[in-house]
Formats: structure tokens, sequence, C-alpha cells
């Protein structure tokens, strides 16, 4: 198959999820392709499948993942995979987060006929226990593996959720509203050396150096990347201080850490509904 992956992802999680895939479809064959949507691939009628990662925000995509879509130009049906990425898995309040997306990509003729979630390390508010982000690491290739299996059966699975659900991913929307709000506060201490990391590692573009200082522009996506980037910890959210994690987040650290030598209590570390769609997730790769 000709496939193309688009991806958007903050703080790496999306885009390891989104390697690791076309590694598997490479290894398996196919001619695959990997994308940021914010470098704008064009979709062409000529790719046999189009496959979009997008990290979960509030319920719902990413605003540069809709506006990608939006872009589109109308094609004849091309099939669409869509894996979505979240710290909480495939459980209420999540279960509507690809529905704006399939929507906007219906209405450009595309066929989103498989939808998935896949669980990595909680990057906000609550973060994943260490042995547990070990462990959603370990079992991603069998997860993409299956994927791609479904995949070549022509397996269809799409989800219907309930209103309830579609409901909390409406809200979510204002997310969309007050992340840029959210950049315009983040602060910056007298730490800050201008190396400018910040500003590489933002997705939209959304931070320069002015005089020695990174400055916001109104794109922030609250994707968190500057703030557990910067290696004098010279940024500080100004408000909603509260989703931010306060030992940081490294995805970079995580992979390296050392492999543990025990196997996780799924009583004891996946307890709770914060964690019940992991403890599932986690629980059906092992049966
Ligand atoms: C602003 C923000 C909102 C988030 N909202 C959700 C959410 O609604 N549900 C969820 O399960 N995880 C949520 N997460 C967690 C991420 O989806 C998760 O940590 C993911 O692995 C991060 O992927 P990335 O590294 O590609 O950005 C949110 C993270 C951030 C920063």
């Amino acid at each position: 198959m000709k496939i193309k992956i688009a991806y958007f992802s903050g703080t790496g999680c999306t885009e390891l999820v989104a390697n690791n895939l076309n590694r598997e479809f490479l290894g398996r064959g196919h001619l695959s392709e990997c994308f940021k949507v914010t470098n704008n691939p064009s979709i062409d009628n000529d790719i046999d499948l189009l496959v979009i990662c997008f990290v979960v925000h509030a319920c719902n995509a990413p605003e540069p993942v809709l506006n990608w879509a939006k872009s589109l130009k109308t094609v004849e049906s091309t099939k669409v995979v869509i894996i979505s990425v979240s710290g909480g898995g495939e459980v209420t309040p999540n279960l509507s987060c690809r529905e704006p997306l399939k929507r906007i990509l219906m209405k450009r003729g595309f066929n989103p006929f498989y939808e998935t979630m896949i669980i990595m390390p909680s990057n906000w508010i609550v973060p994943t226990k260490h042995e547990v982000s070990k462990k959603l690491l370990e079992v991603l290739p069998s997860k993409l593996s299956y994927i791609v299996n479904d995949l070549e059966s022509g397996k269809i699975n799409l989800t219907k959720p309930l209103l309830g659900n579609r409901i909390l991913t409406f809200l979510g929307k204002l997310e969309h509203l007050g992340a840029p709000y959210f950049g315009k506060k983040i602060k910056v201490d007298q730490n800050c050396n201008s190396c400018g990391i910040c500003v590489s590692k933002c997705p939209v573009s959304n931070i320069s150096i002015v005089e020695k200082y990174p400055t916001f522009a109104n794109k922030c996506v609250l994707c968190l990347n500057c703030i557990y980037s910067c290696p004098q910890k010279s940024l500080k959210p100004g408000i909603m201080k509260f989703v931010v994690i306060s030992q940081g987040f490294n995805l970079k650290q995580i992979i390296k850490s050392d492999s543990l030598d025990w196997d996780i209590d799924y009583n004891r570390d996946l307890k709770g509904l914060t964690w019940k769609g992991v403890k599932q997730y986690l629980l059906e790769d092992i049966n």
C-alpha cells in the first residue's frame, strides 16, 4: 500500500507513535511516509491510505490538526485511519475525541474506516507512574503491530460515542480559545540564557527571541513542550498552573531510564477512574 502518515505531537509521544507505525509499515513492504501536519502535507488521490495521528488535548484534536484537515482538497473516498494518542485512553471523557476530525474529513470525501487510541505517558495534570510509563512504551510495538494486522486484513473499526461524550468534546473546544492566552501569559525568569531551545521545540512556531527573551505570539496550542524543554527551567505558566506537571515531563528520559525488573501491580499502580483506561489497555495486551 502507498501510505501517508500525518501527525501532530506536543512533547514527542505522538511523534514516537507515528515514527514506529511508519517503521512497521515499511518493515512489511508498504510504501510509507511520515509528515507533521504543520508541514502541510498535501493528500492526493493516488495514495491507498492516509493515517492521522494526533495528541488528545481536552478530549479533542489540537486546532492545527483540524485546520490542516479543513485545508485539504476534496478527494474520492481516500481511506483514512485515525489514531488518537492520550494519557487516559479510550474512556470518558476521551470517547468522542476523533469525531470533529472525522466529520471534517468526511465532508471532504475521505473515508475514515478505522479509528483507535494509543496510550502514552501523561504530560499534563497527573503524571503517569514511572513503571506504568515504561510498560506503555514496552507494549507500543505490539499495539501498532495489531493495528497494521487489522488494516492489512481490511477490518473496519468505527466508534459511535454517546451524546454525553460528544458534549465533553464540544466543551473541550474552550481549550482552543484559551490556549493563545495561556501562551501569552507564560513567564520567563532571569535564568533564561536565550538558548532558543523553546523556539525550536514549539510545534506551531509561536515563540521568537526578542531582546534576549522568548516572546509568545497568539498561536499557542498549550502543548507544554516549551515549558518542559527549557534546560534552565525558566518558563513558568502564568495561568492554569495546574496543567503543568511540577517535576516536568521528558519522554526521552523516560525511554532512557532503566527498565524495571518487577511487574506492575494493576490494582495498586492503576487505581481509580483516572487510570481505568490505562489498566484496560495494558490488560488487553496481556490477554
Ligand atoms: C493541554 C493538554 C490537554 C490534554 N488533554 C487530555 C485529555 O483530554 N485526555 C487525555 O487522556 N490526555 C490528555 N492530555 C495528555 C496527552 O494526551 C498525553 O500525555 C500524550 O501522551 C501527549 O502526547 P504528545 O507528547 O504527542 O504531546 C492532555 C495534555 C495536554 C498538554
